[in-house]
C-alpha cells in the first residue's frame, strides 16, 4: 500500500474519534467561549513550535526534504490568533498534554516519524481546519479576525494531492511503512490528549 494510502487509513478510526471529541464538537457549535479557543491555540503554540523547530532541524533528511515548506508554517499565526483572542497574554500555557506532544517531536530520530506528525497536523488543518475556520468565523462573527491559523497562502486541494504524490515519491519500503502508521497514531493521540485535556474545563468555557 503507498504511504499516503497507508497514513490515511491507519489513522480513520483515530480521525473518527478526533471529530468526536466533545472539546472540538462543543467548540463547533459555538458553545466554547474565547477563553476556551486561546486555551487550544495556546496548546497549538507549544505543538507548532516544538513540530517546526523539529522540521527544520531535519529539512535535509530525505523524508523530510519531500515535505519541507516553509510556507506550511503556523507558528507566527498562531501568536497573531492569540493577539486576537487573549489580549495582553504571554501566550505560554501548563498543559501536561502538550508538553507531552512536544517531548514526542522533540525524541525523534527517524525522519518518516517525524513525517507522519507532519503530515497528522498540517494535511488535518488543509483539510478539515479550512472547515474549522469557516464554522468558527460564522459562529463568533468574526469577519475572519483571529483565524489567521486556518490560512494558508497555496491552492489547498492541488496543495494536498501534491502532498501525497511526494509522500509517496519516498520510497519506503513495507516494514517502514508500517512504521510510519504506527507514528501516525500516536501522532493522533497526542492530538486526542490535547482535547481531553480541554474537555475537562468545558464548564467553565461554555458561553
Ligand atoms: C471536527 C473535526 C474534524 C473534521 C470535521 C475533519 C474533517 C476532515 C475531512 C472532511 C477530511 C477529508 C478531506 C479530504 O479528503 O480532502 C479530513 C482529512 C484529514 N484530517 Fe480531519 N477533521 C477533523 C479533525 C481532525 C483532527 C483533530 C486531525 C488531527 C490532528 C485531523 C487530521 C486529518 C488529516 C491528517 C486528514 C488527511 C487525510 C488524508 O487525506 O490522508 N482531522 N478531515
Amino acid at each position: 500500500m503507498s504511504l499516503s494510502d497507508a497514513l490515511k487509513e491507519g489513522s480513520a478510526a483515530e480521525h473518527d474519534a478526533a471529530e468526536q471529541s466533545p472539546f472540538l464538537t462543543e467548540l463547533l457549535a459555538g458553545r466554547v467561549g474565547a477563553s476556551g479557543y486561546a486555551d487550544y491555540l495556546l496548546r497549538l503554540r507549544v505543538v507548532y513550535a516544538a513540530l517546526e523547530e523539529a522540521v527544520r532541524a531535519r529539512r535535509h533528511d530525505p523524508a523530510v526534504a519531500a515535505v519541507y515548506d516553509p510556507a506550511l508554517e503556523r507558528l507566527a499565526a498562531i501568536d497573531a490568533d492569540l493577539d486576537h483572542w487573549a489580549p495582553g497574554g504571554g501566550h505560554v500555557v501548563e498543559s501536561s498534554a502538550a508538553q507531552a506532544y512536544r517531548d514526542r517531536l522533540a525524541g525523534i530520530t527517524w525522519g518518516p516519524a517525524l513525517v507522519a506528525h507532519h503530515y497528522t497536523r498540517y494535511l488535518g488543518d488543509l483539510s478539515g481546519g479550512q472547515a474549522m475556520g469557516r464554522i468558527l468565523d460564522r459562529e463568533f462573527g468574526l469577519g475572519g479576525a483571529g483565524l489567521a491559523f486556518y490560512d494558508f497562502p497555496m491552492r489547498v486541494k492541488p496543495y494536498k494531492d501534491a502532498y501525497r504524490a511526494r509522500l509517496d515519491g519516498m520510497g519506503l519500503d513495507a516494514e517502514e511503512v508500517g512504521r510510519a502508521v504506527d507514528e501516525v497514531k500516536v501522532a493522533f493521540g497526542l492530538n486526542q490528549a490535547v482535547f481531553d485535556e480541554l474537555a475537562q474545563s468545558l464548564p467553565a468555557y461554555r458561553r
